[in-house]
């Protein structure tokens, strides 16, 4: 939203503007980017009381966010890195996951699984990735009509995070079924009783993996000493959870984000049509910029600082609107604009600092794949009815996008 529109909105306080943030329903159907553009200029680091989330400094601003997420030993992701109802009390996966992590144990776990994520090892994963991508997009020119966000942008990264893992072929449509319903399904019970039915899968699969060990993710992590100790299957069984939710969920928003502004952006989509491989990396960077599919990330104090000019005391919480930050115009030239040739473009949609995103480039690598089939093989689209958005306070973007598609 432009700062003559930020202006013309309604007129709240800081801490209704942010209440508002807190509810999911403003992320499906209000407008976010205006609060966040109104937060960024009055109250960029505003202390927002207790109710049905504990108290946390709201940061909206590039800077503060960019700084926050560097410092990891001042800013700790231990106690978790999403706001929780009070009522749910602490993440269970609180210093167990790698995003979970104090710094000494972070750095143990990311030095077992960076590897993976690795140049080198995506190399060897290119073909297939690509070839899948192939069968994907071919499927859906098929067939005619397609739903974007799960019959195409849901499909790639759950058969990609499932060769990591080394989930067995006859496994597969169970995950990619149980994974959709996870994110996509119509009800909260409905959503929770397939991650349920996942984290059950992982946890035979890391029993099963501990005892004959292969040549995948999930065995590495069953290997993994930290303290002298491997780690409890448990924490095995969230780490995989955490790659399979954040490597799936995330790269299924930007991918249709992506592809619904340029399809409401004709000319963005006949530069990207025409000149692929020479636009290609600067538009997954705006896509990811644009899309910021993770809306917000949690720190607590772990000692007393000042953060743009305010007082943190050790435990206070603090939130990062990563949205806000990727629109802040002391960061980013017409901010509100979606330029696929935008550069520079350091956005924080991946992080920032030592929890930077571990699978960055792989999604990158997906979103092209993506990106390439639909330039290569769709002629016409059109949509095929109105896209929804999810109502989630922690990812933002699309939970429906309905395409007719020409080959
Ligand atoms: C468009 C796609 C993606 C987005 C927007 C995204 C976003 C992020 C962000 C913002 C963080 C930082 C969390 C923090 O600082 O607390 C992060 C970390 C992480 N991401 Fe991603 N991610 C994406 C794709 C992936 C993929 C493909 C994988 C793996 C298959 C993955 C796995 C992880 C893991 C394990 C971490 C924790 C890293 C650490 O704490 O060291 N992500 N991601």
């Amino acid at each position: 939203m432009s700062a003559t529109a930020a202006a013309h909105a309604p007129r709240t306080t800081a801490q209704e503007d942010t209440a508002r943030l807190l509810d999911g329903e403003t992320h499906r159907s209000g407008d976010p980017y205006a609060l966040w553009a109104r937060l960024r200029e009055q109250e960029p680091v505003l202390w927002h009381g207790p109710g049905e989330f504990p108290g946390f400094w709201s940061l909206t601003r590039y800077d503060e966010i960019d700084e926050v997420l560097r410092d990891a030993r001042t800013y700790s992701s231990a106690s978790g890195i999403l706001l929780r109802p009070r009522a749910q009390g602490d993440d269970p996966g609180g210093n167990r996951t790698l995003a979970l992590s104090e710094p000494e144990r972070h750095r143990r776990l990311r030095g077992a699984v960076a590897g993976w994520f690795a140049p080198r090892n995506l190399r060897r994963l290119s073909d297939a990735l690509d070839a899948q991508a192939e069968r994907i997009v071919r499927d859906a020119v098929a067939a005619g009509r397609t739903d974007f966000v799960t019959g195409i942008a849901a499909v790639l990264p759950v058969e990609v995070v499932c060769t990591f893992l080394g989930i067995p072929e006859r496994d597969r449509p169970d995950i990619v079924e149980w994974t959709t319903d996870a994110f996509c399904a119509g009800t909260a019970t409905e959503r929770t009783l397939a991650h349920l039915q996942i984290l059950d899968y992982f946890g035979e699969l890391a029993e099963r993996r501990r005892a004959q060990p292969g040549d995948d993710l999930v065995s590495v992590l069953a290997a993994v000493h930290v303290d002298g100790r491997p780690l409890p299957v448990e924490d095995v069984v969230l780490n995989c959870d955490n790659l399979l939710v954040g490597g799936t969920e995330n790269v299924r928003l930007a991918m249709s984000g992506g592809m619904l502004a340029l399809l409401e952006r004709p000319a963005q989509w006949e530069l990207l049509r025409t000149g692929f491989e020479e636009v290609a990396g600067t538009a997954i960077e705006e896509i990811l910029r644009w899309t910021s599919s993770a809306t917000h990330l949690v720190r607590r104090a772990a000692r007393d600082a000042v953060l743009g000019g305010r007082q943190v005391r050790e435990g206070d919480l603090v939130v990062c609107w990563l949205p806000s930050a990727n629109r802040d115009p002391a960061h980013f030239a017409d901010p509100d604009a979606f330029d696929i040739r935008r550069t520079p473009n350091r956005h924080l949609a991946l992080g920032a600092g030592p929890h930077y995103c571990v699978g960055s480039q792989l999604a990158k690598l997906e979103i092209r794949a993506v990106l390439r089939e639909f330039v290569r093989q769709v002629r016409g689209v059109e949509p095929d009815g109105p896209p929804e958005r999810l109502d989630s306070v922690v990812v933002g973007g699309l939970r429906t996008l309905p395409l007719r598609l020409t080959g």
